[in-house]
Order: C-alpha cells, then sequence, then structure tokens
C-alpha cells in the first residue's frame, strides 16, 4: 500500500471537500472527475470505510440479520461501491444496483463489483425510479444530500425490505442518522445498533450522539506502508468513529440490546468507565476492577472489546 503523488494529491483534494465546513446546508457539487479519483479514494478513505461497514455487518449479522443471495441491493451514493463490495462479502446478492448522481462513480462502482465478483449481475443507475430492490445501503452520504437527494433516499427506504446506512461518527452525521432511524421505527423493525423503536436516546440530549469505533486490520499497526499512507493523507487509520443504523421490514430473532456501549470506554487503574446506551436514555456506567475484574480485564486490554456491557456491572 503506497501511494504515488497523484494518487495523494487526489486524495487530499476529496478530503478538503468532505471536510469544508464552510459549507453549511448547501449540497456539495459533484466533485468525481474521472475514474482516477474513484480509484485513488478506494484505496485509502475507502478502505477506512470498508472497516466502518465490517463492523456495521457483522453486528447486523449477530442482531440476527440473514445471508441472502437472492437479494437484489441498491447502494445509494455508491461512490466506489464500498458498500456494496462488504455487503456481498457478508451478506451474498443476486444483484447489485449501483446508483450515483455521478455516471462516472456508478459505472466505476459496478466495474469493481464484476471484479471481484465477475457472476454478480451489476447496473450502474443515476435514479431509483423503476427500481425494485429489497435491500437499501447508503454509506457517507445523507451529510452530502439537498432536499431532494434526501427525498429520494427517504423514499428508497421506505420501498427497501432492509435498509443499513453507515455514517461517520460525527455528531452532526450521527444524529441527522439518528433522526432518520426515528423517522422509520414506527414502519420498520430497528435490528442494530439498538433494539427497540423508542426514540434514540441520545437525541433526548443536545449535547450526545449515538457513535462506535470499529477496529482496523492488524496491518494498519503492524504495515509501515498503512502507517505512511495516514501521515501523507492526514488521517489516523487507527481511529475508525462510525455511526450505523439496520432497519428491516421484517422481525428478527434475537436477545434483547440492554446496555450498548457508545463511543470507546475510558480504562483506568482501577475501572472502566462507559457511555451506555439503555432505551430510555444515555448513562455513565462504571465498571469497577473489584465488582466485575473480568469484564475490566477484557476492557484494559481492548476497551472495544465489548459492544455491551453485561447487566449485573450496570443495574
Ligand atoms: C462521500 S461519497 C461516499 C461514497 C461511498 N458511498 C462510500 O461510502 O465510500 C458520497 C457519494 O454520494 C454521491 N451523491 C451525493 N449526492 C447524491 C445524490 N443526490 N444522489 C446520488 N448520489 C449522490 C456522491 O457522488 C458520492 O459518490
Amino acid at each position: 500500500m503506497s501511494l504515488s503523488r497523484d494518487e495523494l494529491d487526489r486524495i487530499q483534494r476529496l478530503r478538503a471537500m468532505f471536510l469544508d465546513d464552510t459549507r453549511g446546508d448547501r449540497a456539495l457539487l459533484d466533485y468525481w472527475r474521472d475514474e482516477h479519483d474513484l480509484r485513488a479514494y478506494a484505496r485509502v478513505l475507502g478502505a477506512r470505510i470498508g472497516w466502518k461497514w465490517d463492523a456495521a455487518l457483522s453486528e447486523c449479522r449477530d442482531r440476527g440479520l440473514l445471508r441472502n443471495e437472492d437479494a437484489v441491493v441498491l447502494d445509494f451514493g455508491c461512490g466506489a461501491g464500498v458498500a456494496a463490495l462488504r455487503h456481498v462479502e457478508h451478506f451474498g446478492a443476486a444483484e447489485v444496483l449501483c446508483l450515483d448522481r455521478s455516471t462516472i462513480a456508478a459505472a466505476f462502482a459496478a466495474a469493481a463489483i464484476r471484479a471481484k465478483h465477475p457472476k454478480m449481475r451489476t447496473r450502474a443507475v443515476t435514479t431509483t425510479e423503476g427500481l425494485s430492490f429489497d435491500v437499501l445501503l447508503a454509506s457517507h452520504v445523507v451529510s452530502e444530500l439537498d432536499a431532494s437527494g434526501l427525498a429520494q433516499l427517504r423514499d428508497a427506504i421506505a420501498r427497501s425490505r432492509v435498509a443499513i446506512l453507515v455514517e461517520s461518527g460525527n455528531f452532526a452525521a450521527s444524529r441527522r442518522l439518528s433522526s432518520l432511524r426515528d423517522e422509520f421505527a414506527a414502519s420498520m423493525h430497528v435490528i442494530a445498533p439498538c433494539a427497540h423503536r423508542d426514540r434514540c436516546p441520545a437525541l433526548l440530549t443536545s449535547s450526545e450522539w449515538c457513535h462506535f469505533f470499529a477496529e482496523p486490520p492488524q496491518a494498519v499497526f503492524t504495515d509501515g506502508d498503512w502507517a505512511r499512507a495516514g501521515r501523507d493523507v492526514g488521517i489516523d487509520l487507527r481511529a475508525l468513529p462510525y455511526a450505523f443504523v439496520c432497519l428491516s421490514r421484517d422481525p428478527v430473532q434475537a436477545p434483547a440490546v440492554r446496555h450498548r456501549i457508545l463511543g470507546r470506554p475510558d480504562v483506568s487503574k482501577h475501572d472502566a468507565r462507559a457511555q451506555v446506551c439503555l432505551q430510555d436514555g444515555l448513562r455513565l456506567a462504571t465498571v469497577t476492577k473489584r465488582a466485575d475484574p473480568a469484564t475490566w480485564r477484557l476492557l484494559k486490554k481492548d476497551p472495544l472489546a465489548l459492544r455491551e456491557l453485561p447487566d449485573a456491572t450496570t443495574d
């Protein structure tokens, strides 16, 4: 994994646009100039997003979402097709529809999926009109949409049997995602990260947001080229904050989620403190080494080792 000067320039140009906070509520104009932009994006920014999808999709699987080799999957705002690629690996598909306002991106994503899965049916599309699909994926797109893009996304969620949305774990994107979750919770089952249909507890406050940290592959810590790529791009590839929601038209069988840990627990010599999401609100829970040495030890070794705190620790 080493980046050429041209790839680095392209990634930095894209990142500057994504991070530009002077844009306010204005939608970002189409920024893909050619397929080299998408190729460069896929190598670092896309790879990083793929690791977040791996974490989100693993949780969906553990929450009872089943593999479906017959599904038609729509990747809304597909970019280089990272979400669809990860979804096909985890859950299978019969056909993938790559939707982007950029025809260059939609074609790139469809080709990327065919390259990895030569037998997969793929189609590049620029509108949801006339499409029928089972699974809707949306990745890092909610913050970019104007009113009509958002209306199209809402309509696509409403037409899907399963909708999985993953966003960067920042305050604004996560709260936007929680609002969308709340909108659809009356008509769809919430499968993950929570498993209830009450209002998102993070939205009951004005300062909190639902977010998690994914773990990158080991190579990010051990491979000097990844370290260099991160440094050159100006991004910490070891920190992967993300927010996600998985909605399903049909209920799934899974145990209740009681004390879902948000963010990264803070572990010290005698205890570990974690923000946990309960159905009726967020709480700061403390796991003491004395009362629950096994949980404390797990968190001490790896603060991201657990998704939930055991009941006994928090009740
Ligand atoms: C930050 S990129 C994310 C790409 C990809 N989903 C990923 O996670 O790597 C956002 C994508 O959404 C697309 N996009 C933005 N507004 C859109 C709209 N109104 N309709 C369809 N695609 C849109 C952009 O062209 C871009 O490819």
